[in-house]
């Protein structure tokens, strides 16, 4: 988690942009440390808004549900909190299920308290957390549950890309309870706590015999690590509300809003001489690019998402000289940095957040290409890493990229080049694109030349080298104008800031259409 993020009541920012309201008075409680334990639902919305500021809403919906001894059922607020609140001053919408109620179970007027709060956030253009902890559709109410989550599910969709969606899960959920999840921006489970699944353990064992525990069917490191379908693991409760509140503070409240900016304590002209030393200079040397990101972006800012999961690719938020951006940064420490199904998915996905939010997007590349062989194109690769080109070309907040070693094929293509509309790109000294590495290329090239040669090893080696003197730098795409500069690398901050400040105003539209049509 960043550093010396606490709980701002008074920020300055926040006071401007309620300018015109009087802040409403705070109600003041003890704060006891939560850290570890298990809240209840309203607990949960208390520890996520700024400290006295979440107001109730239909707190006296109660369902009509009257078969299965539900008649004589009195739940006030039908198992769910709903709300609004402030977070660092600004106005969050929020729902909260109770677990302890028909085990958070989703019937009519409980479905329709969410879909409202929702709505609500929508119309008023602010974010919105669910805190989902239920175990679905309530069985006792039917088509009338399922109709309910029909209702959530359409409010996520309509507003996605409108206003954040962010979804904690904080106990087992099922069936409706994770599909809803699923269409918003960020999924942040509890490890060992949250569990996830489209129909539970008990239901599996009924249907298919099947036995299987929550752990390994749905649980938090299955989703964070294996499925991709949570973006954030945490320890607990606490540490998950404050993550909201942390991934918000990057965000606008709106499609039409801007992102807030602060810090400015880490000077935009600091040189990072120690990037020399995180990236060894020979191309096939493994390291973290989170390290390289870490080093150029503002010190502390880097909120890695899908940290876990396709490690390939490191994609996350971060602040440049005070203005939120999201990072896109190949991984040469995982599997080389290749680019493969999940990799692509997960870096595509995150591109189309930052679009719509109006996040710039920087990319650091150093990629040897999209990841080969039967296993990746019998599940769809080409699909796959064309959501990825989809994704860059689709874009059009400002997008910044730097090629610090190789950069070859398709990859090079897609990683935010000049051709699928990058801004600003630039390269350090050691990039090298090609269409493919030398060793690939002179087998190609030269297959018959060297099977004919006295020693072939060293014919090989003749012809690599020579294929290295041509592609091995990035002087051929720069007297092009597909790299705008090359930079040293200690520069890298100074330029991309320049870079970012340059192209902070840009403005382009795409054609009208209904939707475009990504690839499965
Ligand atoms: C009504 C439910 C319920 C449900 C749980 N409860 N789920 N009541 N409708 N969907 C009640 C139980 O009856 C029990 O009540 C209490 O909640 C706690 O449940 P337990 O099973 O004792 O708890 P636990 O062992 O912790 O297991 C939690 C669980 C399990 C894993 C979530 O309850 C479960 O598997 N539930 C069903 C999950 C599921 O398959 N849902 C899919 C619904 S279909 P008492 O009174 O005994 O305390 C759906 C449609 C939308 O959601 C799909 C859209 C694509």
């Amino acid at each position: 988690m960043e550093s010396g993020m606490t709980r701002a009541k008074e920020s300055p920012k926040a006071a401007k942009a309620d300018a015109t309201f009087a802040a409403p008075p705070k109600v003041q409680v003890a704060a006891p440390d939560l850290r570890g334990a298990e809240l209840t639902a309203r607990a949960r919305l208390e520890q996520l808004f700024d400290t006295g500021t979440f107001t109730e809403i239909d707190a006296a919906v109660h369902h009509r549900a009257k078969n299965f001894g539900m008649a004589d059922k009195n739940i006030p607020g039908d198992g769910v909190v709903c709300g609004f609140g402030e977070i660092e001053g600004r106005t969050v919408y929020a729902y909260s299920q109770d677990r302890t109620v028909l085990g958070g179970s989703l019937g009519e007027a409980h479905g329709a308290k969410i879909a409202k709060i929702t709505e609500l956030a929508g119309k008023a253009g602010c974010p919105v957390v669910g805190i989902n902890d239920s175990g679905g559709a309530r069985i006792q109410e039917g088509v009338e549950a399922l109709a309910s989550y029909g209702e959530i599910f359409r409010r996520n969709v309509r507003f996605s890309g409108v206003i954040p969606q962010i979804s904690l899960l904080m106990g087992p959920c099922a069936g409706g309870a994770v599909y809803s999840p699923a269409l918003t921006d960020f999924v942040v489970m509890v490890d060992k706590k949250s569990y996830m699944f489209v129909t539970g353990p008990k239901v599996v064992r009924a249907v298919t015999s099947e036995d299987v525990d929550t752990e390994t069917l749905g649980g938090g490191r299955v989703h964070a690590e294996t499925s991709g379908v949570a973006h954030f693991l945490v320890k607990s409760e606490v540490e998950g509300l404050e993550l909201a509140r942390q991934i918000l503070s990057y965000l606008p409240q709106n499609n039409c809003d801007t992102a807030p900016t602060r810090g400015g304590e880490d000077p935009v002209t600091r040189r990072c001489e120690e990037l020399t030393r995180i990236v060894p200079a020979q191309s096939n040397r493994p390291y973290d690019v989170a390290d390289v990101v870490k080093s150029v972006m503002d010190q502390g800012s880097f909120l890695e998402v899908h940290a876990r999961w396709a490690q390939n690719v490191r994609v996350g938020l971060a602040r440049l000289g005070g203005h939120p951006v999201g990072i896109i940064a190949n991984n040469p420490g995982m599997l080389a940095g290749v680019l493969d199904i999940d990799a692509s998915r997960k870096a595509a996905r995150f591109i189309r957040f930052c679009n719509a939010f109006g996040l710039p997007i920087v990319s650091f590349v150093d990629v040897p290409g999209f990841l080969p062989g039967k296993e990746q194109e019998h599940h769809g690769i080409i699909d796959h890493g064309a959501k990825l080109a989809f994704a860059y070309c689709e874009a059009t907040v400002p997008k910044l990229a730097v090629i610090l070693r190789k950069s070859y094929g398709g990859a090079y293509i897609v990683m935010s080049s000049k051709h699928v509309g990058g801004d600003y790109n630039l390269a350090w000294p050691s990039a090298e694109i090609a269409v493919m590495g030398a060793a690939g290329a002179v087998e190609i090239l030269y297959g018959k030349e060297l099977k004919g040669a006295s020693d072939p090893k060293q014919r090989g080696a003749e012809l690599s080298a020579e294929y290295n003197t041509n592609f091995a730098n990035p002087s051929i795409a720069a007297a092009r104008g597909f790299l705008d500069a090359v930079v040293e690398p200690a520069d890298t901050r100074i330029m991309l800031y320049r870079g970012l400040r340059a192209m902070i105003g840009k403005r382009e539209e795409l054609p009208y259409k209904k939707n475009g049509n990504i690839p499965t």
